[in-house]
């Protein structure tokens, strides 16, 4: 397995290419087997998920062809995805199992065929992540839902039915599915408590430009009237904000300066408010957000994790290795997952002062210094947060299990060299 070695002390300067957003991109290819025509999406990340997916939808009969593309003079893929026919309505345990996104076909092939067998996802490295508000939503649309040996098994015996549903919970994944379920069903759907991220915006657009009538788009009511049929059409990926956010915290933890380009602050305003508040420099440019840390003093924050536009879950590990550097004590509390302090253990044998207390709040102190040490995470987020203690810790870090950073973070290594960084990956076979 590849591993990443990082010397530390180098501050970091320049601009990082923000890429297309993997949490946007993922319900986005699913959203292509809702019509036989071509729907095709550029600016679209390299990363090991949207290969995954792709495998996925090749199983299920869809033809793709890839293309490489220039966004803003940066190379990303294009791919164009055909699915006249499905031949497949399975999405097996082997796929579910590398990667839950995956129930992200089971609204579009209940909505196109009326039937759909997935696999369940099951818990993962952060928490339990159910499926439960999902699928009471598709059984209020007319779908009758089973569960035998690890499947659900979902029939919506011909279409679905418009309804109104009001979800229980919060959550970016039944909002995503529930809502490609509706487009194509009977009558109006309306969706009450939905998630608002930017990524569901980013799909509901595509949806319209395939057909589809949905209105409510970033607000938590969704409205939809369902069509007979939807059409191909060409989409740009939205860019990645988690990404912006963690390379925002390696300029603030460096005590450097990055422009980030392309990246959106009115998806960011809580994290860009916390660095803003700890003292960092944020100025929104022509080209994107400048993040200048150069000779700051940065003070702890608090930071609870909440749906957008609160702080996300998927820059609390990133902003919890930040604190370590800051002066005084900072309290983070985690709301949206059960078990995402994975980082923690690792982070104290580099030397880091920090409480966990129960599995929902943590308090970090600031240190003089973090020291190199072998370290690795169970879950892609808290790998990025072992880089960036790396990225400031005495001598060398190496971060093992690479394969999670592959999974969401395009180019890490080439993208962090290319501001100062230290970096290098070790690639499984290499002489160390
Ligand atoms: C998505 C993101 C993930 C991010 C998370 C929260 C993708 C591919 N993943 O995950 O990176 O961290 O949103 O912003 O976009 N829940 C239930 N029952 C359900 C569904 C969810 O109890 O049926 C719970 C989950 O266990 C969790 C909370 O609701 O505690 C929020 O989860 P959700 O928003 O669904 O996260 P994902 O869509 O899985």
């Amino acid at each position: 397995m590849d591993r990443i070695k990082i010397r530390g002390g180098k501050v970091l300067e320049g601009q990082i290419f923000i890429s297309g957003a993997k949490n946007a991109a993922l319900p986005l290819i699913c959203a292509s087997l809702l019509t036989d025509e071509t729907v095709t999406l550029t600016n679209m990340p390299m990363l090991s998920d949207i290969k995954a997916m792709n495998i996925l939808l090749e199983q299920l009969g869809t033809k793709i062809d890839e293309f490489n593309d220039f966004v803003d003079g940066h190379p990303a893929k294009t791919y164009s995805y055909r699915t006249k026919e499905a031949t497949s309505l399975v999405a097996p345990y082997d796929y579910v199992r590398k990667m839950r996104a995956s129930y992200y076909v089971l609204g579009p092939l209940l909505a196109r065929y009326g039937k759909c067998e997935l696999s369940l996802p099951g818990g993962c490295a952060i928490g339990a992540r159910p499926m439960d508000i999902h699928l009471a939503a598709l059984e209020q649309m007319g779908a009758q839902i089973e569960i035998k040996n690890g499947y659900i098994f979902a029939d919506a015996h011909g279409k679905l039915k418009g309804a109104h549903i009001i979800f229980p919970g919060v959550s970016v994944g039944a909002t995503c599915n529930v809502l490609m379920a509706s487009v194509l069903a009977e009558g109006r759907t309306v969706l009450e408590n939905c998630a608002k991220e930017p990524e569901i915006g980013d799909l509901a657009e595509l949806l319209n430009a395939m057909g589809a009538k949905i209105e409510g788009i970033g607000t938590s009511v969704l409205t939809i009237d369902g069509v007979e049929k939807l059409h191909g059409a060409t989409h740009k990926v939205i860019p990645d904000r988690i990404e912006a956010g963690s390379y925002a915290v390696a300029a603030a933890i460096t005590r450097g300066k990055i422009e980030l380009i392309n990246a959106q602050s009115a998806t960011l305003r809580r994290p860009l408010q916390v660095l803003k508040d700890m003292g960092v420099r944020v100025s929104e440019t022509d080209r994107g957000i400048l993040i200048d840390a150069k000779g700051c003093h940065l003070v702890g924050q608090d930071i609870m994790t909440e749906p957008f536009p609160g702080f996300p879950t998927d820059l609390q590990a990133q902003f919890l290795a930040l604190m370590l550097t800051a002066e005084g004590a900072s309290m983070i509390t985690e709301t949206i997952f059960e078990n995402r302090f994975m980082h923690v253990p690792e982070l104290l044998r580099m030397g880091a002062n920090i409480n966990v207390h129960g599995h929902a709040s943590a308090i970090v102190r600031g240190v003089k210094k973090l020291s190199g040490a072998p370290v690795m995470a169970t879950d892609l987020r808290a790998s990025f947060a072992l880089v960036l203690a790396g990225l400031v810790a005495e001598g060398e870090t190496i971060v093992n299990r690479v394969y999670h950073l592959d999974r969401g973070y395009e180019k890490l290594e080439e993208k962090l060299r290319a501001v100062g960084a230290d970096i290098e990956r070790i690639k499984d076979n290499d002489e160390e």
